[in-house]
């Protein structure tokens, strides 16, 4: 006997929690499968805890999609607006940190019990440990699901299934599966949002420094740059910074880092000159950057053994190359491991970007990570969860 209802999500997690509680709200019965022991497990680890669940200076151009467009819609109909006013009318307390990035006060279980509270009011069942077996698309339009608890039926299936970052989280393909069994183009994926490692050498020489962290600007070649801390660890390089440019950089290419992005090293050299004529160059950088990371830079012998009164004008623009415009070349990254995101995914070419559903398969939509939308660090992938879940349970 199969078990019959309007809606099935597939994933338990942010989108799927948000467009359950959306559809359950227009009156659709709604089941939400997860194969997971818990709800929600990304949002209660995210943010360090606290869960960065929405951004204040929300912008569409924060958000990585081979069709830039697609995330307009959705991000229209529900904004960070709404979920704040969501959040609010729930009574979690939050604050603002910088660049607008908006985290829960106390933790993130707020968010998880505030998405549970709405899914019960909403009168949706949430149903845990399911594995979902197969799924087949019947004459009658229906979508017939075998799961490791019984065959179930429905009318609309909301694949909700996140991306592949942090497997031990319990991430899966799945949903790149269901997407192509029913002929949707999966574009190909790779992690985002992701430390950097580094060579054996360069990893070797900078482990002293792991721990220590400064404000930088870092480009790619392709010229995207974010000004933000970067973070010495002792795999690479993290950080802001380093995460946020992660999800634009290619395997095999170098990136620019500005070590002192707020001034200019010949002017801060001049005026320590004029004050300190003899204090030695190494002693005058140590003032403005790590001491280990100038050291290091003695030790490769890219900067002169002088005092400042002794620099030359070819020395102040190798120092100033050297230091706005610092050649590093990762060897790669730490991959779904560590990546908060998955760039690529379920192509928005084949969805309808008001409904989320697959223009060639009536009845399945895709929502959240699983797509090929993802956004910078701060909120974003959040608010895409909230914004596409909310906006396909308006018509599911
Ligand atoms: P999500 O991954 O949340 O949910 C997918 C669900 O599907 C899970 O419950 C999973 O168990 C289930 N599932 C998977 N395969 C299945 C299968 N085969 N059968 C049944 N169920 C299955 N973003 C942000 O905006 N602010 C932040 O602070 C952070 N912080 C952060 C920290 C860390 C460590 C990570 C890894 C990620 C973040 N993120 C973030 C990113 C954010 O967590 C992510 O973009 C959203 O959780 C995506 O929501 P989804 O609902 O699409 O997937």
């Amino acid at each position: 006997m199969s078990q019959s209802c309007d809606v099935i999500v597939i994933g338990a997690g942010a989108a799927g929690l948000m467009c359950a509680a959306s559809a359950g709200y227009r009156g659709r019965s709604v089941l939400v499968l997860d194969n997971a022991k818990k709800a929600g497990r990304k949002i209660l680890i995210s943010g360090g805890g606290r869960c960065n669940f929405t951004n204040n200076d929300l912008s569409t151009s924060a958000f990585i999609c081979s069709n830039p467009h697609f995330v307009k819609s959705a991000l229209s109909r529900y904004t960070a607006w709404n979920f704040i006013d969501l959040v609010e009318r729930h009574g979690v307390a939050y604050h603002e940190r910088e660049h607008g990035q908006l985290f829960c006060d106390d933790s993130a279980k707020d968010i998880v019990d505030m998405l549970h509270t709405e899914c019960d009011w909403a009168g949706v069942k949430i149903q845990l440990r399911t594995e979902i077996l197969s799924i087949e698309k019947a004459d009658d339009g229906r979508y017939h699901l075998q799961t490791s608890q019984g065959a179930l039926n429905c009318e609309s299936l909301v694949v909700a299934t996140g991306g592949l970052s942090m497997p031990k989280l319990g991430a899966t393909p799945y949903g790149y599966k269901v997407a192509e069994q029913f002929g949707l183009k999966v574009n190909a994926t790779k992690a985002g949002l992701v430390p950097f490692t580094l060579q054996q050498h360069d990893k070797d020489k900078y482990a002293d420094l792991s721990g220590v962290s400064l404000p930088v600007r870092i480009s790619t070649e392709s010229g995207v740059s974010f000004k933000e801390a970067l973070l010495f660890t002792h795999r690479g390089l993290s950080g802001p910074s380093v995460l946020q440019v992660s999800s634009y950089w290619n395997p095999g290419e170098a990136v620019s880092i500005n070590l002192l992005p707020d001034t200019e090293i010949t002017e801060t050299l001049a005026a320590m000159t004029e004050s300190s004529p003899n204090q030695a160059l190494k002693t005058a950088l140590a003032r403005v950057l790590p001491k280990r990371l100038v050291e290091i830079f003695y030790a490769d012998e890219l900067l002169p053994e002088c005092t400042l009164k002794q620099l030359q004008h070819k020395d102040l623009n190798d120092i100033s190359t050297l230091l706005h415009n610092w050649q590093v070349k990762p060897n790669g990254t730490e991959g779904y491991r560590t990546a908060e995101v998955t760039l690529g995914g379920v192509d928005t070419n084949e969805l309808s970007s008001k409904t989320m559903e697959a223009k060639k398969a009536p009845g399945l939509y895709f929502i959240g990570e699983v797509m090929d939308v993802s956004g910078w660090l701060g909120g974003y992938n959040f608010q895409w969860a909230w914004s596409s879940g909310w906006s396909c349970g308006q018509f599911v």
